[in-house]
Formats: structure tokens, sequence, C-alpha cells
């Protein structure tokens, strides 16, 4: 891989990054901060986000990233966050929505939606919507939202969207990633004519913190799984600096980058009608 894109300078540009206190997403804020960016740093811990911040700050020689607090299972939160990103970024070059997470048990958030559904896809989805007129005014914007290859493997449940008969750590994260991908889709669309893109990456299979809350069986092998076979971080976070920040991405939309290719996604996000209701049902969800 060319890694030229690693060397842009971003002095000047402002990004918007969810999910950079822990795993790939901190090994990617840490080189954005080198290339001279602003960062709104999302994070829910006020004590761990600041710690993050301090960091960056040092690489940066400069204040140059901000605390934005933020709790992506609360729409409340998301909201606020998004405002406060909007008050003081009269200019939005990218919106990187990394973070993530997989659940050991099902849970609710306070709206009453599925956890995994919330924080995976409903957030994103959201954050993108709620910044989406500062983006257009730009001349030119990224929105890279982080999906899986599981998303292969999943299902829209329509009928039961919050998955209360059948729960699973695996069907729940899935569904979630397929419909974040599906959103990409539709969102891109919405989009033509500005010069906004938005592409889901599936950043590989890297060695982070993603399965902290898993238990039983899927604890005990998905771990150490992930300990032997997955990738050093950085490779993950490369692989979000290279769409967000290589020229080769420029004018490519709606997109599954799958690691370094474009790959097409799961054929139900080929169906432009549950594309439609899995838009329509985010919007019920998030209004
Ligand atoms: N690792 C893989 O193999 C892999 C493969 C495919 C896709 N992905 C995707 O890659 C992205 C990054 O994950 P990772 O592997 O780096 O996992 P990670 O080490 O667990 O990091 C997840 C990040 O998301 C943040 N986060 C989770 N829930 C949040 C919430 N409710 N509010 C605010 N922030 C929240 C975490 O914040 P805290 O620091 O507060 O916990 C952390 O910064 C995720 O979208 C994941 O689904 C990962």
């Amino acid at each position: 891989m060319n890694k030229d894109f690693l060397n842009t300078d971003l002095t000047g540009k402002t990004v918007v990054f969810t999910g950079g206190t822990d795993g790939m997403g901190k090994e990617a804020v840490k080189k954005i901060a080198k290339m001279g960016a602003t960062i709104m740093l999302f994070g829910r811990s006020k004590e761990k986000t600041l710690t993050v911040v301090k960091e960056l700050n040092e690489i940066a020689q400069k204040d140059n990233t901000m605390f934005v607090q933020c709790d992506l299972a609360s729409l409340t939160s998301i909201r606020n966050a998004a405002q406060q990103v909007l008050d003081n970024c009269p200019k939005i070059d990218y919106v990187i929505n990394c973070a993530g997470a997989n659940f050991g048990e099902r849970k609710l958030t306070e709206a009453g939606h599925e956890m995994t559904w919330a924080v995976n896809h409903l957030a994103p989805f959201l954050l993108n919507n709620l910044l989406l007129e500062r983006l257009k005014e730009n001349d030119k914007a990224k929105i890279v939202n982080l999906s899986s290859a599981t998303e292969k493997s999943g299902h829209i449940h329509f009928d039961d969207i919050h998955l209360s008969k059948h729960w699973s750590t695996f069907k729940s994260y899935t569904q979630a990633k397929l419909a974040m991908n599906m959103v990409t889709r539709k969102l891109a669309k919405e989009l033509e004519g500005t010069a906004v893109t938005v592409n889901a990456l599936n950043p590989g299979f890297i060695k982070t913190n993603l399965l902290r809350e898993l238990k039983g069986w899927e604890r005990i092998i998905g771990v150490p799984y992930m300990f032997f076979f997955a990738s050093k971080p950085e490779v993950g976070a490369n692989r979000i600096l290279r769409l967000a920040f290589s020229e080769e991405f420029d004018g490519i939309t709606g997109k599954f980058i799958y690691e370094d290719k474009v790959r097409d996604p799961n054929p139900e996000a080929l169906n432009p009608q549950i594309v439609d209701k899995v838009w329509a049902l985010s919007k019920e969800h998030t209004a």
C-alpha cells in the first residue's frame, strides 16, 4: 500500500472523530494529530478522553484537540455533542464514525433501542445527519463509517429489530453493521450534487478492545483468537486514514471498502426497497 496519505497536511482541516479513545481509533487520531488537524474528539468518559486529548495536543504541539462529551448510546447526548461541534466549527472537513461496540448480553438504551443497534448504527446515522448541512457548505468533505466484514452474515429483522425474541452478540452486531452499509449507500444518493462523499469501511480483523464485554464461550474463544490472529491496531488505523485522506478515494461515494478494495456488500444492501425501509426506520428511531 502506498502510504503517502500519512503525510497529508491537515492544517486548517477539522476532523470529527468518534471512537478515538481506544483500539484502532486511538492509533488513527494520534496520526491525525501529527498531520495538524483540529480534532473534535468524542468520548463518553471525561477522564479517559481528556487523557487522550492531552496526548494528542502533545503530539501536535498545539491545543488542536477538543473534548466532546458524548455517550453514543444516548440520542440526547449525540444531539448535544453535535451542537457543540456546530458551535465550535465553522467548517467540517471529515466525520469519522469509528466508535462501535459488541455486547455480552441484550441491553436497551434509555430510548428503548437495542444497544448494539443504537451504538453501531443509530448513533453514526444521527450524527451524520446533524452535521450534514455544515459538511455540505464545504467545497470537499468526507464521511467514513466503520462497518465490518461480518455485515455479510447480517440480516435486518424488521419483525423484531430490537431482537427481543432471540438476541445474540453476533446477530445484533451483524444487523447493525449491515444497516450501516445500507444507510451509507442511501446517504450517498441523497448527497448527489454536493461535494460530500460517504463510504463504509471494513477495517479488517484488528487486535483491539472490541470483545471486552463478551461472555461465556464467545469470550473464551473470541479473545484468544483475536489475540493470536488479528492485525495490530495500526493496520486498521491506516485503512481508516487512507479512506479519509488519500486522493485515490476522492469522488468515490456510497461504497463498501473491504480493507483496501471496493467490494459489494451483503446483497440485502443492494436492494433499494430494503435500504429505503432501513433508512425510514432509522429516521423514526432517531426522531
Ligand atoms: N477490531 C476489529 O477486528 C474490527 C473489525 C471490523 C470492524 N470493527 C469496527 O471498528 C471500530 C473500532 O473498534 P475497535 O475494534 O477499535 O474497538 P475498541 O477498541 O473497543 O474501541 C471502540 C471505541 O468506541 C468507543 N465507544 C464504544 N461505545 C461507545 C459509546 N456508547 N459512546 C461513545 N464511545 C463509545 C470506545 O470508547 P471507550 O474508550 O469509552 O470505551 C472506543 O473508543 C468499531 O466500529 C468496530 O465495530 C472492528
